[in-house]
């Protein structure tokens, strides 16, 4: 048996991309990867990889599953031997039973974390059996951690003086080497002598996700430097990669679907103490992408916690900048700044598990923050200023992976800029960005064998061999609608003078974002009464949405399955089911705020949108052949226009 923890981590680690790409010629095609299906004989590609989902799917011949029953049906594997091909590449140690690798390094391994298990018990005991320990256990009652907590988070003492765990320990010499190995003692070759590492501080454990202690932070009682001192680089722990609390959040929720990222060890172990049992540390090191590429393939959304002052802010771009090649469609990212001069321990303690987690819920998303921080740098009134303002931010955004995300922040520059997307992005194209070759949205990247003479013709787009095509699979759909922009205004053409068509894209946007939502729960309409509806009937491109709505309304409509068949007939059925197939960033919990925002947002635009339509009327209008009721208007109007520019 492979315990299923082990199995996640491998997972975790793979990409099932990386795993088909070196058996099978794939192409980028929109979200997906595509290629000739080696499970079945064909000559035009109906193979397809899911880079998002980590899964594949034949739609030939339906042959579909993860890495691993790819690489058992492919390499002709059984399960184990596949876990241990994924394990080997991902660069983990395979658990005993299924071993691979050289016996004795692991076995030196193993005796590893056998030690480490054996300090952590040592510790754990002297907590409560030491005669030193009240100290300790004052310590402990004075940052308000409960019995409780300490046991579950392993917490230990380690007593004052030179070498109590070596003493306790290393009976033989392969004990002492291991104990020196595994970074527990400390050998003084000049002086000969052999001392603990951890002397009179409060002992934390730090375990890996399937729970075996590879490492130590100890934290001095009172005030001393170091504050906390950890264990060295060994071969079992790599400080920069994991991450403090990860073991004990996965065992203590249910599921977890949400982490907080924290600076410190006990900012972990107060949130827990305050029933907030999703949150891990990073040691003491700034936020990695492995980090994060762990994190998120365990959970789709994060939210990073940080002191509200300067360094904070700066540690906090810095994770910004981190996350934004992982910010795939599905991920979030939101950013908690706290109040100054508190971290999240101090904090917990003195407001509790819901005011904490009502600030959880006030997190800047990613788009936020970015660009708050970015247009406080730049005088976005002026055109010098959103010239400047986009050369900062495209680069950035390039970095996001293709998708809905990055043709969102797309937009939201495009908004702040008064540029179109399509400039922004053609005037990014030429400096090359890190990581990867400036993607034009609606065009895929053309991989390193692009030009091969593989027939990949027709099936790019989409083709109808699609239509059964289980979730997630909708090669040719997410680009069919991250491609256009204007989702809306390009299935209804309207023709707009240029100083218009930041409306039309405001509008488009948001129209779009609220069909989405619609298409997911159509009980939404009822968020707003009709009245307040028929207010949207002057914004350009509205009236699908005001059709759907109303549909849901008279109670034609009950799901979303009906609400998309019932258009099946109508122009709009292809862009509606792009729309549906699109990755969602929103929870389902998260759409009737989301959505009652977007609505207001777009009632507020058909304000402004009709009130400069009726200012460019009056203003072509004599002001002697005017009413004093239309004077009146347009002087309001004008004060008005001045007010927000
Ligand atoms: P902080 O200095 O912010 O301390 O270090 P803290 O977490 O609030 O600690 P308490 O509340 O005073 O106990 C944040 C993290 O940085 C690492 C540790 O991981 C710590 O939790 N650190 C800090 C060290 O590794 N060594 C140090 O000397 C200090
Ligand atoms: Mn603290």
């Amino acid at each position: 048996m492979i315990a299923p923890e082990f199995i996640d981590e491998v997972l975790a680690r793979t990409d099932i991309v990386e795993v088909i790409q070196s058996r099978v010629v794939l192409k980028k095609t929109g979200q997906n990867f595509t290629g000739l299906c080696p499970f079945h004989n064909e000559k035009s590609p109906s193979f397809s990889v899911n880079q998002d989902k980590q899964f594949y799917y034949c739609f030939g011949c339906q042959a579909s599953g993860s890495a691993l029953k790819f690489l058992m049906e492919f390499d002709r594997l059984d399960f184990v031997a596949a876990v241990e091909t994924l394990a080997a590449s991902a660069g983990l140690q395979v658990p005993q039973s299924v071993a691979a690798g050289t016996p004795e390094r692991h076995e030196r391994r193993k005796s590893i974390y056998h030690i480490l298990d054996q300090a952590a018990v040592f510790y754990q005991r002297q907590l409560k059996q030491h005669s030193h320990k009240t100290q300790a256990v004052e310590y402990l009652q004075g940052r308000g951690v409960s019995g409780e907590i300490a046991r579950d988070f392993g917490l230990g003492y380690a007593p004052p003086g030179w070498d109590n765990l070596y003493k306790d320990q290393a009976k033989t010499n392969l004990e002492h080497d291991l104990l020196i190995e595994s970074g527990m003692v400390v050998n003084n070759k000049d002086e000969d002598k052999t001392y603990d590492r951890f002397r009179d501080r409060i002992m934390f454990p730090i375990r890996d996700i399937r729970g075996r202690v590879i490492a130590f932070g100890g934290r001095i009682l009172g005030t001393g430097v170091p504050k906390y001192l950890n264990s060295p680089e060994t071969p079992v722990f790599h400080k920069g990669r994991e991450l403090y609390g990860l073991y004990e959040a996965r065992k203590r929720t249910r599921k977890l679907t949400q982490v907080l990222v924290v600076e410190g060890y006990m900012d972990v172990v107060a949130l827990a103490q305050n029933d907030i049992n999703y949150a891990v540390a990073t040691l003491g090191t700034a936020t990695s992408s492995e980090h994060l590429e762990r994190l998120y393939r365990l959970v789709s959304r994060l939210v990073f916690c940080f002191d509200g002052d300067n360094a904070g802010r700066s540690a906090a771009w810095k994770a910004l900048t981190v996350a934004l090649p992982l910010m795939k469609d599905g991920r979030s990212a939101r950013f908690l700044f706290l109040p100054d001069g508190e971290d999240p321990d101090s904090l917990v303690r003195k407001e509790g598990k819901d005011k904490f987690e009502w600030r959880l819920d006030q997190a800047l998303p990613l788009s936020e923050f970015f660009f708050n921080k970015l247009a406080a740098e730049v005088d976005v009134n002026t055109l010098d200023g959103k010239a400047h303002l986009s050369n900062l931010a495209m680069p950035m955004i390039q970095e996001i992976p293709d998708g809905v995300f990055k043709q969102l922040m797309i937009g939201q520059l495009s908004t702040l800029t008064g540029l179109a997307a399509d400039k922004l992005v053609a005037a990014s194209a030429s400096p090359p960005t890190r990581r990867a070759p400036p993607a034009k949205p609606g065009k895929t990247v053309d991989p390193p064998w692009a030009g091969q003479s593989l027939d990949y013709a027709g099936y790019d787009h989409r083709g109808d061999d699609q239509d059964d095509a289980p979730d997630g699979y909708q090669a040719g759909y997410q680009q069919a609608y991250t491609g256009s922009h204007n989702g809306v205004s390009s299935h209804k053409p309207t023709s707009q003078r240029p100083a218009r068509r930041q409306d039309h894209n405001d509008f488009a946007r948001l129209v779009d974002a609220a069909i989405a939502m619609l298409l997911r729960q159509p009980e939404l309409s009822q968020q707003f009464d009709e009245y307040t509806y028929s207010k949207l009937e002057a914004g350009p491109g509205c009236s699908l949405l005001l059709e759907l709505i109303h549909a849901v309304l008279a109670r034609e409509i009950t799901s979303p399955l009906m609400l998309l068949a019932s258009w099946q007939e109508r122009p709009e059925f292809e862009y509606l089911r792009a729309l549906v197939e699109q990755e969602q960033l929103l929870d389902v919990s998260e759409l009737p705020e989301e959505f009652t925002g977007v609505v207001n947002k777009l009632l507020q635009l058909v304000e402004t949108h009709s009130a400069r339509q009726l200012r460019t009327d009056l203003l072509a209008k004599p002001f002697s052949d005017m009413s004093e009721a239309e004077r009146e208007m347009l002087r309001k109007l004008v004060k008005a226009g001045q007010q927000r520019q």
